[in-house]
C-alpha cells in the first residue's frame, strides 16, 4: 500500500489543542497551542533546517518550546521586554536557577494567606520575581498578568484560587525545559530591535505573535492582556520586509493589519482556531509566500472571500 505523504495528512480545520504536548509553565492569554502543528508543517516545508528559530515576542514561548523539544532548529532564541515574564525566562534558560523555581513551586504552602504574603513582598533577586509571576499567572484571571487584572473567582470545579495550581506539573515542565536549556538564548528586551539586528541573518526564520491591535475577546473583552500591549506595527511591518530569511506572523483580522500586509505584498490567510471558551474564531496569518499552509488546509481558503 502507498504510503500516505507528509502533505496528505490534511490538519484538521480546528487544531485540538489536547493533541499539542503542553510544555510551557506558563498559561497564557493569547498563546498559539493551537497553532504549534501548523509551525511544524510551515518549517518542514522549507529547503533548509534553520540555524536559529527566533520568537521576539514570546510571551509563554509555546511555539519556541516544541521547536526546541522537537529539534526543528539548531538554536532557539527567544525574547520577551516584561520584566515579570522575562524572570521566568531569565531563571530558566539563563541563571541555571531552573531547579530552584521548579523546589520552590512545590514546596509552597498554596494558602490564601499565604499567596498575599509572597505576591505583596519586594523582589530582589530574579528568581523571586520569577516565582511570583508563576504565581500570578496561575491565580489570575485568564492567566493574565497585566497590572489591575482581578484573581480567579470560583475557578474550576468551584475550587477557587487553587483551581489553576498544579505544582508538580509545572515542577516537571521547568525542568524538562531546564534539560534542553543549551538550546535556547533569552533576550529580555524589544523584540524590534531584535528583529532589526537579524535582518541580514541567513537560515534564520522568525515566528512573529505580536500584541495585537484589538483587545481580549470574549469573556476578556475590552481587557488589556499585557503589560507592553501597545506597538509600532507599521515599524513591525517595514522591518519584517528587511528580513533576508523567512517569517510567519498572526494578528487578529482587523482591516488596519490586512491593508499593511498587502501595502508590503505580504500573503495572507485565515486559520481557523478555537480560544479558551471554545468559540471559534480566525486569525490572520502572514507571510512572504503561504502556499505550504493552502496545500495543508484548503478548506480554509473558502473564507478567503471574507478578507
Ligand atoms: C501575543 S503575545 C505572545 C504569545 C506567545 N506567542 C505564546 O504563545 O505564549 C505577545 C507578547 O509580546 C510581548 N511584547 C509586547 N511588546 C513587546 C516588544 N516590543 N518586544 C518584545 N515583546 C513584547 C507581550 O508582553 C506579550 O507577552
Amino acid at each position: 500500500m502507498q504510503q500516505l505523504s507528509f502533505w496528505d495528512k490534511a490538519l484538521p480545520q480546528v487544531v485540538n489543542v489536547a493533541s499539542v504536548p503542553q510544555r510551557s509553565p506558563f498559561r497564557y492569554p493569547g498563546g498559539k497551542t493551537w497553532l504549534v502543528p501548523y509551525i511544524n508543517r510551515w518549517l518542514a516545508s522549507l529547503n533548509f533546517r534553520p540555524a536559529e528559530f527566533v520568537e521576539p515576542f514570546c510571551g509563554g514561548a509555546i511555539v519556541g518550546l516544541n521547536v526546541a523539544f522537537d529539534n526543528l532548529a539548531e538554536h532557539v532564541t527567544l525574547v520577551e521586554l516584561d520584566e515579570e515574564i522575562a524572570a521566568v525566562w531569565q531563571t530558566i534558560l539563563n541563571d541555571n536557577t531552573g531547579t530552584w523555581l521548579a523546589d520552590r513551586i512545590v514546596q509552597f504552602d498554596f494558602t490564601i494567606e499565604n499567596l498575599n504574603y509572597i505576591l505583596a513582598e519586594p523582589t530582589y533577586r530574579v528568581q523571586d520575581r520569577a516565582f511570583q509571576t508563576i504565581l500570578k499567572n496561575r491565580v489570575n484571571r485568564g492567566g493574565i498578568l497585566a497590572h489591575g487584572v482581578g484573581r480567579i473567582k470560583s475557578g474550576e470545579n468551584g475550587k477557587g484560587l487553587k483551581s489553576r495550581w498544579y505544582p508538580t506539573t509545572l515542577q516537571k515542565r521547568i525542568l524538562d525545559i531546564s534539560t534542553i536549556k543549551e538550546q535556547f538564548s533569552f533576550i529580555q528586551g524589544d523584540g524590534l530591535v531584535v528583529l532589526r539586528q537579524r535582518a541580514k541573518a541567513q537560515n534564520t526564520v522568525f515566528f512573529i505573535d505580536p500584541p495585537y491591535t484589538v483587545k481580549g475577546t470574549g469573556k476578556q473583552a475590552g481587557t488589556r492582556l499585557y503589560n507592553h500591549s501597545t506597538l509600532d506595527h507599521e515599524e513591525l511591518f517595514s522591518l519584517a520586509n528587511t528580513l533576508n530569511s523567512e517569517f510567519l506572523m498572526t494578528y487578529d483580522t482587523s482591516s488596519d493589519v490586512l491593508d499593511l500586509a498587502h501595502s508590503h505584498n505580504f500573503d495572507t490567510a485565515l486559520i481557523l482556531m478555537k480560544n479558551t471558551h471554545n468559540t471559534k474564531l480566525y486569525e490572520l496569518l502572514i507571510g512572504r509566500n503561504l502556499d505550504w499552509f493552502r496545500q495543508i488546509s484548503d478548506r480554509t481558503n473558502l473564507f478567503q472571500d471574507k478578507l
